[in-house]
């Protein structure tokens, strides 16, 4: 089973998609994720992707194909996919693959928010460097300030492009680039399924899975 899950920087897919997997028992793909665990390694494509990372700008399609082509093999096509596809080659290049592999996209969730309410939360924004645990200074506070609730002595850190200069190009770069992927879906006969992002974390988590649980069950 395939999930893809779109929106702008700070919708909430890398949240959102933290629940679905655990709903769905798939793997959680985060592009973003895994060229972060390739520039802490210290690998090629580390270092390839780190300039346009750090300037809020996409790594080149042919870079991230390979990497999530990867991913996807790996994950023996039963995966929610976050931050992928970004761009129309890679949307259609993602098609491709998954009918090269018998499979398809099952379902595609399309976070709806607006540019105002995402610098908020993605400045605000806490990570875990141990475990990957996201947290937020108001909306989801870790019991004990600065420290990941999970991994006990562990300080939060924030992303290098979580910078109000960053986070603007980042937007513009969503709108410029990787909106248009939704049109690529609805343009071929895709259902996309808008949720309205700009609500309490639980609540946007109760619409998806109930959407995907009545999309998925009628297949
Ligand atoms: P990536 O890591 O994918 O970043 P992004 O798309 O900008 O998304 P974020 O991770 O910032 O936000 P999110 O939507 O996951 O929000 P989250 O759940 O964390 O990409 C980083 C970079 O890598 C890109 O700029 C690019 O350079 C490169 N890259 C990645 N994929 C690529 C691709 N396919 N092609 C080319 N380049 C690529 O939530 C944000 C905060 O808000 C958290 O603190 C959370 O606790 C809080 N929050 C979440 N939901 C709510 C809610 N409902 N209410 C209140 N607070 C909330």
């Amino acid at each position: 089973m395939v999930i893809v899950l779109l929106g702008p920087p700070g919708a909430g897919k890398g949240t959102q998609c933290k629940r679905i997997v655990d709903r769905f028992k798939l793997t959680h793909l985060s592009s973003g994720d895994i060229l972060r665990s390739e520039r802490t390694a210290g690998t090629e494509l580390g270092k390839k992707a780190q300039s346009f990372m750090d300037a809020g700008k996409l790594v080149p399609d042919d870079l991230i194909i390979a990497m999530m082509s990867g991913a996807i093999t790996k994950a023996k096509g039963n995966c929610v996919l976050d931050g992928f596809p970004r761009t129309v080659v890679q949307a259609s290049e993602l098609d491709r693959e998954l009918e090269r592999k018998g499979n398809s996209i099952d379902a595609i969730v399309n976070l709806v928010i607006d540019d105002s309410v995402v610098e908020n939360r993605i400045t605000g924004r806490r990570s875990c460097p141990a475990c990957g645990a996201v947290y937020h200074l108001e909306s989801l506070k870790p019991k004990v300030d600065g420290f990941c609730d999970k991994c006990k002595g562990q300080s939060l850190t924030q992303r290098v492009d979580d910078t109000p200069d960053v986070i603007r190009e980042r937007l513009k770069t969503y709108h410029q680039q990787t909106s248009a992927v939704v049109g690529y879906y609805t343009g071929a006969g895709g259902e996309v399924l808008d949720v309205d992002a700009d609500r309490a974390i639980d609540a946007v988590t109760a619409e998806i899975i109930k959407n995907l649980e009545s999309l998925i069950l009628a297949k």
